[in-house]
């Protein structure tokens, strides 16, 4: 399923409406995948008939979506996870050098306990997630505790990250081979923000 979406954005024919729909659909498989990234504690319930045992997932997750494409990933977040604190980090990359620059950043709190997933659909050279996980350390984030979700990454923005931050850990549907001379992934989907908002 998640794949047969995947190739829908991929394809160059498909509308603005399409890819919108199909890009929504498979955040929200997403966000149900990262689930298994959360921390449960063993809870006691009391059924309509006697006392059982029961799980609750820990309430410490920040959501940081890396403006703009980022955004598109929250929804399906906010609609599973409705108690998660939200940061938002503006990252640009330099049209000329490609080179990540940092325009914009909100941080909750964040204290050693919290889960924090970081949700950028595309992942490029890497610079961009290296340059928010720079910030997160500043921030006294636990490392093994963020994970980057993404629907596409390269390879060597992959290797790249997992060199300068091994303890994190990385989500993709796909890892794809490379990049071009503009360090957009190939075979990619394009220009993700452009395709779903329309600019
Ligand atoms: N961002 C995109 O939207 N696409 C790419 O290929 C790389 C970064």
């Amino acid at each position: 399923m998640k794949q047969s979406l995947l190739t829908i954005l991929r394809n160059k024919k498909t509308s603005r409406e399409d890819f919108r729909k199909a890009a929504n659909k498979l955040c929200s498989l997403i966000a149900s995948d990262a689930g298994s990234f959360l921390s449960e504690e063993k809870i006691s319930v009391e059924t309509p008939l006697q006392k059982g045992h029961g799980t609750k997932v820990v309430d410490n997750l920040i959501l940081l979506p890396i403006l703009r494409s980022g955004m598109v990933m929250l929804p399906a977040f906010l609609n599973l996870y409705e108690t998660a604190k939200v940061g938002f980090m503006g990252i640009r990359r330099d049209e000329e050098t490609a080179l990540p620059h940092i325009y914009y950043e909100n941080f909750p709190t964040i204290s050693k306990n919290d889960t924090i997933f970081v949700l950028d659909p595309m992942i490029a050279t890497g610079g961009s997630t290296i340059a928010c996980l720079k910030k997160l350390e500043a921030y006294k984030a636990t490392l093994s505790n963020i994970f980057v979700i993404s629907l596409i990454s390269s390879k060597p923005g992959v290797t790249l990250i997992k060199k300068t931050y091994p303890d994190v850990s990385l989500y993709s549907i796909a890892v794809d081979p490379s990049l071009n001379d503009k360090k957009f992934i190939l075979p990619g989907l394009g220009d993700f923000g452009d395709r779903f908002f329309g600019t």
